[in-house]
C-alpha cells in the first residue's frame, strides 16, 4: 500500500521501532537512528521527528517497524519499450555484454506511441514506489534522434523533475561511420529539443560508445544550455569516463566498475560522486568494483538501480542493497545510505535522502525491526509501505 502527506493534515509515522534520520545529531552513529520514535509530516514536509506517542490527523502505526527515508534512485533508463529477456538468457550462457542490445532498445522505443510510453513508464515508476523509491531519475537515451529524445523526456518529465538528455547513448545505425556528425545533432538540434524537459545532461563514455572528446563536447554544451552533468564510466573497462567527470565537475560518474589508482585519486574528497550499479554488475557479469576502497578513500559514493531492459532491468534497491554489501565492501549502514542521502547527493539534492525537520515527509515502513533486514533478507519484498512522492497521482492513497 501506499501512502500520502499532501493532504494539509497532519501524519503521523508512529511506534517506530527503529528510526533512520541519516542525521547524525538527531540520534546514533552516522545514520542518526532514534529508538521508539515517530516522525509528524505536514504538507510532505517532515516537521517533527520525537518520540512516539506524538498526535495529528492521521496516524500510520508502525507498529514497531523500522523507517527509513523513501529511497533516491539517480540512475534509472525507464521511458523504453520492448524485451530483451532473450539478450540476458544467451548472456547467461556466456555472451559478453557490450551494450549493442541499446539499438534493439530504440527500435521498439521509436516505433511506440507516446501514449503507449507513458503508460509503460507509469508502470514501471509505480513497480518502484512499492519498492521504496520515492525520489527517481530518468534518462532518455533510447529515442537517438531529435523526435523521440524530445518525447522520451517529455513523457518523464510529467512524472520526476530529475529528467536526463541521454542522446549520447550509442550512435544510431543510421549514422554509422559517422560519429561526429552524430554529436554535432545531439550538441545542436536534439539538445535544443530535449532541454525545455531535461535538467540533466548525460553521455556514455566508452569504447564502442562516445569517445572523450566527444563526451566533452557533449557535456559542455548542454552546460551552454543550463543543464547539470553527469556521465557514464568505466562500465566495461578502464577509460577517461571518470577524469572526465572529475574535470568537468559532473554531479555523478556512474558504473564506476573499473577504476585505476589514478581514478580513485581523482574522486577522493571531491564532490563528483561515484555511482555504484551493482544490478548492472550482477546482471552483466561484469566484477563487482571494491567499494570498500572509494569509502576508505573519502570518494562520495551513491548506489542506484540502473534500471534499463539491457543492463538491469530490476527496480528493487533492497537488492542492490545486499548485493553491496555481500559483493563490493559496504557495511549495511554504508548502503543504506547510498541509497538515500548518497543518491540525493547524486542528484545534488539536500532536501531528501533524510528525515529531518524540513526535509521532505518520504519514508519507507518496513516489515523489519530494522535496516540490518535489508541485506540479510535479499529478495524478500520488505516494504510494507511507501509514505510520499515518486509524483503525479502515483503515491497518493491515503492511509489505511
Ligand atoms: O547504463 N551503459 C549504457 N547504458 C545502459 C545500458 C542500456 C542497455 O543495454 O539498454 C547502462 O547499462
Amino acid at each position: 500500500m501506499t501512502v500520502a502527506s499532501g493532504t494539509g493534515r497532519a501524519l503521523v509515522v508512529d511506534r517506530i521501532g527503529s528510526l533512520v534520520t541519516n542525521d547524525p545529531s538527531l540520534g546514533r552513529g552516522p545514520l542518526g537512528i532514534v529508538e521508539d520514535a515517530s516522525v509528524v509530516i505536514v504538507d510532505g514536509t517532515v516537521v517533527a521527528v520525537g518520540p512516539a506517542g506524538a498526535t495529528g490527523d492521521d496516524r500510520l502505526d508502525a507498529d514497531g517497524a523500522c523507517v527509513l527515508p523513501g529511497f533516491v534512485d539517480s540512475h534509472t533508463h525507464l521511458v523504453f519499450a520492448g524485451d530483451r529477456a532473450e539478450e540476458f538468457a544467451t548472456r547467461m550462457g556466456g555472451q559478453p555484454y557490450d551494450g549493442g542490445g541499446i539499438r534493439v532498445t530504440t527500435d521498439a522505443t521509436r516505433a511506440t506511441p507516446t501514449d503507449e510510453l507513458d503508460r509503460l513508464l507509469r508502470l514501471r515508476l509505480a513497480e518502484a514506489h512499492r519498492a521504496g523509491t520515492t525520489t527517481i531519475e530518468v534518462k532518455s537515451g533510447y529515442g537517438l534522434n531529435v523526435d523521440d529524445e524530445a518525447r522520451s523526456l517529455q513523457v518523464a518529465a510529467a512524472h520526476t523533475t530529475e529528467t536526463t538528455f541521454l542522446g549520447a547513448h550509442l550512435l544510431p545505425s543510421e549514422y554509422a561511420g559517422r560519429a561526429d556528425e552524430y554529436v554535432d545533432l545531439v550538441c545542436g538540434p536534439m539538445l535544443a529539443a530535449a532541454t525545455p524537459h531535461a535538467r540533466w545532461i548525460d553521455a556514455f563514455c566508452e569504447e564502442g560508445a562516445f569517445g572523450a572528446d566527444q563526451c566533452r563536447a557533449v557535456l559542455e554544451a548542454g552546460r551552454a544550455a543550463g543543464l547539470g552533468l553527469r556521465l557514464h564510466g568505466n562500465q566495461l573497462g578502464e577509460g577517461p569516463g571518470v577524469q572526465l567527470a572529475v574535470e568537468c565537475g559532473c554531479a555523478s560518474v556512474d558504473h564506476c566498475t573499473h577504476l585505476s589508482d589514478a581514478d580513485v585519486d581523482a574522486l577522493a574528497g571531491g564532490d563528483t560522486v561515484a555511482t555504484l550499479l551493482p544490478a548492472c554488475d550482477f546482471s552483466t557479469r561484469q566484477p563487482y568494483p571494491d567499494a570498500r576502497r572509494l569509502v576508505d578513500a573519502s570518494v562520495p559514493i551513491a548506489i542506484a538501480s540502473n534500471c534499463n531492459p539491457g543492463s538491469s532491468y530490476t527496480t528493487s534497491l533492497s537488492f542492490c542493497i545486499a548485493l553491496a554489501v555481500r559483493d563490493m565492501g559496504l557495511t549495511i549502514d554504508e548502503a543504506v545510505a547510498a541509497v538515500t542521502v548518497g543518491g540525493a547527493a547524486a542528484l545534488r539534492r539536500t532536501d531528501v535522502g533524510r528525515l529531518t525537520p524540513g526535509s521532505a515527509g518520504h519514508a519507507v515502513v518496513l516489515d523489519a525491526p530494522s535496516h540490518h533486514h535489508l541485506a540479510y533478507r535479499p529478495g524478500v519484498p520488505l516494504v510494507r509501505h511507501t509514505v510520499g512522492p515518486l509524483g503525479g497521482p502515483l503515491g497518493t492513497t491515503a492511509p489505511a
